[in-house]
């Protein structure tokens, strides 16, 4: 595996932030190249194995391009979002990066980075093939800049079976009390840290599924749009749970990446981990079986949804390219290719279940049933200064425990970059 000298430039730049580019080439594309630059942070497991099924369709339907992959590591792109970042700025963008449904591409559409992909819905019959709501995520001013690969869902908690069993737990709790119960039950049978945690956007991940199981969906999808204020007693009480279930969560989370805390989970020191089901592709992808799945205790019928999208930046070097890439996401056979190992379900409604895992399978009946709300951290309820401003506070609490600090901190995140009255 090479580095492209501007990718590595980069990587000095970024220091030890930066952990692993992963690059299928060592030519940059240039004027007149077939090369199609992808920027994604799916480097390894199964975040790749679902990039791989996107390529292998990519290389059939767009036989006169090649795949470039400039995919940079890290969970919720950690270190991919600030490479772009500073690509963008620098006005050298990849010929497509991924980018989430909602506030997070507002963001870009906003800074005026992407072209309008209106006219290709109509060619490629985009316009009718996802749902409404999601289509909606993906407009502003009426006009459409991503094709969505796939719907993730955040809130699940996943489990090691033999753990649980070993600590006489055969049920999955439903409400959060059951789950301290658990919490406690294995801690008694010796699991020091039952619940495995990472950093930062993990660490917003589980706060996020308590403040649902505490407010509510309504509630909380008004912490996002203004309705519900971060200030008082509810918000309160929700803090102090969360303080109480980072008991239960290994101390050196703050080192961790996702799949750091995953490994705690298959090496049996863990029973939990609350994470998006880009966690079954993985488990899948690394050949432990003994895995369950619930969604998070409390959370009753909701699903925390997330979107993967792709994009054509302006200045794009390969438009013609990209658009053959953005066609192949948006249809049916890149997308079953896609989710079948990523963990996640189609955004097209036409995409059948079959030759999908049990995990997905599961999901997709759900998605059409549940109660949706979305994700900061991974883009679809808040823009990415906000995410960072939860981040610190989450971060600095992980350290400091100090209630009322962070709710204050939270307050003024919301003041700051949330919807203006
Ligand atoms: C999310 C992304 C998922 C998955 C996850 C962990 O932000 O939407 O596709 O890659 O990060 O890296």
């Amino acid at each position: 595996m090479r580095l492209s000298r501007r990718v590595a430039a980069l990587a000095v730049a970024f220091g030890t932030m930066f952990a692993t580019v992963a690059c299928s080439g060592s030519e940059e594309p240039g004027e007149g190249t077939k090369k199609v630059e992808v920027f994604t942070w799916w480097a390894d497991g199964g975040e790749k194995a679902g990039l791989d099924g996107l390529v292998g369709v990519f290389k059939t339907d767009c036989a006169d391009y090649e795949f470039l992959n400039g995919a940079v590591a890290g969970g919720a792109g950690s270190n991919a979002k600030q490479v772009l970042a500073s690509r963008l700025q620098q006005n050298d963008p990849p010929d497509t990066f991924q980018a989430h449904a909602g506030a997070e591409l507002s963001d870009y559409i906003n800074d005026d980075q992407l072209e309008d992909l209106s006219a290709q819905y109509t060619e490629w019959g985009l316009t009718n093939a996802f749902p409404k709501g999601l289509i909606d995520n993906l407009t502003v001013g009426g006009k459409i800049y991503s094709v969505p690969a796939n719907i993730h869902r955040a809130n699940v908690l996943w489990s090691n079976k033999t753990v649980l069993a070993k600590a006489g737990i055969t049920k999955d709790a439903t409400t959060l009390d059951g789950f301290f119960a658990d919490l406690d039950k294995l801690k008694a049978a010796g699991v020091a840290a039952p619940l495995a945690l990472g950093k930062d956007w993990t660490q917003q991940m589980l706060f996020e599924a308590l403040l649902i199981s505490k407010l509510g969906p309504e509630k909380f999808n008004g912490l996002w749009n203004g309705s519900t204020p971060w200030t008082g007693a509810e918000m309160t009480a929700a803090i102090n749970d969360y303080k109480r279930l980072l008991t239960y969560t290994n101390k050196d989370r703050d080192t961790f990446d996702w799949t750091d805390a995953e490994k705690l989970l298959m090496d049996g020191k863990a029973a939990y981990q609350l994470m998006g089901d880009w966690e079954a592709a993985d488990l899948d992808a690394k050949g432990f079986k003994d895995y369950g799945w619930s969604v998070f205790p409390g959370n009753g019928n909701v699903f925390q949804w997330l979107a993967d999208s792709f994009v054509l930046p302006k200045g794009a070097k390969n438009a013609d390219g990209t658009k053959c890439w953005l066609k192949t996401v948006g249809s049916a056979t890149g997308q079953a290719a896609f989710n079948q190992k990523k963990g996640s379900i189609p955004a097209r409604t036409d995409v059948g279940t079959d030759g999908f895992p049990a995990y997905q399978q599961a999901a997709m009946a759900d998605w059409k049933t549940a109660t949706q709300v979305p994700s900061c951290p991974h883009g679809s309820a808040c823009a990415q200064t906000w995410q960072g401003a939860v981040g610190s506070a989450q971060g600095k609490f992980s350290s400091d425990g100090d209630v009322a600090a962070l709710q204050t901190a939270l307050a003024s995140a919301a003041a700051e970059f949330g919807p203006k009255k």
